[in-house]
Formats: C-alpha cells, sequence, structure tokens
C-alpha cells in the first residue's frame, strides 16, 4: 500500500467536543487564551508547529487538564470534572508507550484497565483475550511486555486504550518515530476501530488520512476543513521558513 492512501475506515459515531472561553496558563506560559471551537469528531487529525497546543489541547480533552476559565465538554459532559467517566468513554494514546504500560505481561496490562472500570476478574480476562484476538495476537498474553518490540508495545498501548470500548481515542503523536511499515501497519489497525479518533501528528501522509483536518497556531484555530485543503495552506507556509536558531 502506498504512503497516504486512506484505508478503508470503519463507520464511526461522531463525539462532539466543545471548547468555550477556555483558558490556559501554564508556569506564566499562557497556551490557549479564550478559545473557542465545536466540532464533530469522526477522524480529526491535529496540525501546527511544535508548541502550537496539539498535546495540551488533547489533555484539555481528556480530562486530564482542567481550565484555569472556561468548559470544555465532551459528547456533553465535562471530563475533567467526571474523571470516571472520562477514562471509560476516552481512550488516550501517548508518543512513548513507555509512558502508559505499568504491569509485567501483556494480560495484565489489558485486565488492569477493565477492572478498574469494574470488570470481575474473569470477564475482564475473557474480554482480554478476546481483543488480543480481534487484533490477530491471541498468543500474546503471557508475553513480557519488556519483550515487545517498539511497534509492538505501540499495539498494545492501542489495545490497552480501546479495550474499555472508548466513544473517543485521542492520539498524541503516538506512532512518531517507528520505521513505514510499523507506522503504516498500525495506522491501518487504527483504521478500523469503530472509534472517534483525534490524532495530533507531525506526518503529512498520516494527516492526510483523517476525514478533517484542525490547524492549531499559538494556541488558536487557524482553519479547519478537508485534509487537501489544510494540508496545502499549511505546507504553503512552513516550506521555505529558515528558522534562526533562537526561532526553532
Ligand atoms: N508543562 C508545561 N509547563 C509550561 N509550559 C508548557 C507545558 N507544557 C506545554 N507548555 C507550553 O504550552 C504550549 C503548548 O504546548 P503543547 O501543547 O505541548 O504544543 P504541541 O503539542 O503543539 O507541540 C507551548 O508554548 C509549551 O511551551
Ligand atoms: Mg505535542
Amino acid at each position: 500500500m502506498s504512503r497516504g492512501e486512506t484505508f478503508l475506515a470503519a463507520e464511526v459515531t461522531p463525539a462532539r467536543i466543545r471548547f468555550e472561553d477556555v483558558s490556559l496558563t501554564l508556569e506564566d506560559r499562557v497556551v490557549f487564551d479564550g478559545l473557542s471551537v465545536e466540532m464533530d469528531v469522526s477522524r480529526t487529525g491535529l496540525v501546527g508547529r511544535n508548541g502550537a497546543g496539539k498535546s495540551q489541547f488533547l489533555r484539555l480533552v481528556s480530562g486530564l487538564v482542567t481550565p484555569d476559565s472556561g468548559t470544555v465538554t465532551v459528547n456533553g459532559f465535562d471530563p475533567a470534572k467526571n474523571r470516571k467517566r472520562a477514562t471509560r468513554e476516552i481512550g488516550f494514546v501517548f508518543q512513548n508507550p513507555e509512558h502508559g504500560l505499568l504491569f509485567p505481561t501483556v494480560i495484565e496490562e489489558l485486565t488492569f484497565g477493565l477492572k478498574a472500570h469494574g470488570m470481575g476478574k474473569r470477564e475482564a480476562d475473557a474480554r482480554a483475550r478476546e481483543i488480543l484476538q480481534n487484533f490477530g495476537v491471541p498468543g500474546w498474553d503471557e508475553r513480557l511486555v519488556h519483550s515487545l518490540s517498539q511497534g509492538q508495545k505501540h499495539l498494545l498501548c492501542l489495545m490497552v486504550a480501546t479495550a474499555p470500548e472508548p466513544g473517543l481515542l485521542l492520539l498524541d503523536e503516538a506512532f512518531a518515530g517507528l520505521d513505514l511499515p510499523t507506522e503504516t501497519s498500525l495506522h491501518r489497525m487504527l483504521a478500523r476501530l469503530p472509534v472517534a479518533q483525534i490524532a495530533a501528528n507531525h506526518d503529512l501522509a498520516s494527516l492526510a488520512r483523517n476525514d478533517r483536518l484542525v490547524w492549531l497556531d499559538a494556541g488558536a484555530v487557524r482553519a479547519e476543513g478537508a485534509p487537501d485543503e489544510i494540508l496545502t495552506a499549511y505546507r504553503a507556509e512552513m516550506e521555505g521558513r529558515i528558522l534562526s536558531p533562537d526561532a526553532l
């Protein structure tokens, strides 16, 4: 499959994200200053320069961060105030899989979150095995997490994040730094998941696979729309820019 080609994507139920006059300052740094944006997310990509606010935007959507003022809602609920609901309904995949993996074996990694959401041990175990089966790795249950390859660890993080069957999956540069076949394969698995997704990414080919892009620039939405249109505008502005060492 060539790069940039759209994968056959599963149908998803869109998630409604709403930011109303959201401000966030971190250590004297104003990240968002009255950001208001509303979007129905199926497969949305977040594009923007380093420091534009993509990660903090995702953290606000997940409820990991509370805004200083204003409100964030996901399908009508406030994810920072309803932590339990948020951890069940919103999955998060980080760039570094080591940050999300805590247990010695794959099965423990998968069942932990399920049990935390109230599943009994047996049910969680059965569900974990079903997930492994669905992802085509039924023999991974007793595999030691530290023995997995980097790409396999990323896949495990994806399985862990989607195990509680969230309605929204957030990915922050989730598959950055992997070799091309690994990255492409993971994106293909991602496309098959019937879950609404927002993915921050620097890779233009991966961004092009979304159905919509939001361009963040210095904590504001610079533009949003069809991937072709946004990427053309983004490239036109970024390419040929030579930054001074102070601006890197
Ligand atoms: N923990 C933090 N403390 C202080 N400033 C931060 C912190 N995290 C992010 N920032 C600042 O917030 C802004 C947005 O950062 P971030 O969301 O990480 O951008 P992106 O993911 O688009 O690269 C940047 O100016 C960054 O320096
Ligand atoms: Mg980031």
